[in-house]
């Protein structure tokens, strides 16, 4: 059974990229942490990072077979109509994630267009935002 991360721009620089607001763990560190969790339910992770909005909606479209999706569209959240529509489109179980609790942040950071196309939003754990994630998916029936 597979199942696709997605991270979106920027994500490839965590663990240096604003420490006080998305922590010290490195993508790379995220991604061992999910593929531990992963064995556990033993299911298979696709794990791709892109900063690009059509490379992101291609990602999507490639891996519509994938029985669950766990995205992080970081800035595209705020106002990607694109990336909403192509969830929409695969009809795949999404769980959006955000390490930061966007709420809590700047006004432009406390709405999202992708959330509407998800089965659910994950905002404000840090990396765990990923891990509970992969927990809401295997326990979903959505
Ligand atoms: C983010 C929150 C977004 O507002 C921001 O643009 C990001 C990361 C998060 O994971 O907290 O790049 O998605």
């Amino acid at each position: 059974e597979k199942y696709l991360v997605i991270h979106g721009p920027n994500l490839n620089l965590l663990g240096t990229r604003e420490p006080e607001v998305y922590g010290t763990v490195s993508l790379q560190e995220i991604n061992e942490k999910l593929r531990l969790s992963a064995d556990k339910y033993g299911v298979k992770l696709v794990i791709l990072q892109s900063n690009s909005e059509g490379e992101i909606i291609d990602i999507l479209h490639q891996h519509r077979d994938a029985k669950g999706i766990i995205i992080n569209p970081a800035a595209y959240s705020h106002y990607s109509i694109a990336i909403h529509d192509a969830i929409k489109a695969i009809n795949v179980p999404t769980v959006e994630v955000h390490l930061s609790n966007i709420y809590g942040r700047e006004e432009f950071r406390r709405h999202s267009v992708v959330s509407p196309a998800c089965i659910g939003q994950i905002s404000g754990f840090g990396y765990l935002s990923y891990l509970l994630a992969l927990e809401a998916l295997m326990s979903s029936d959505k």
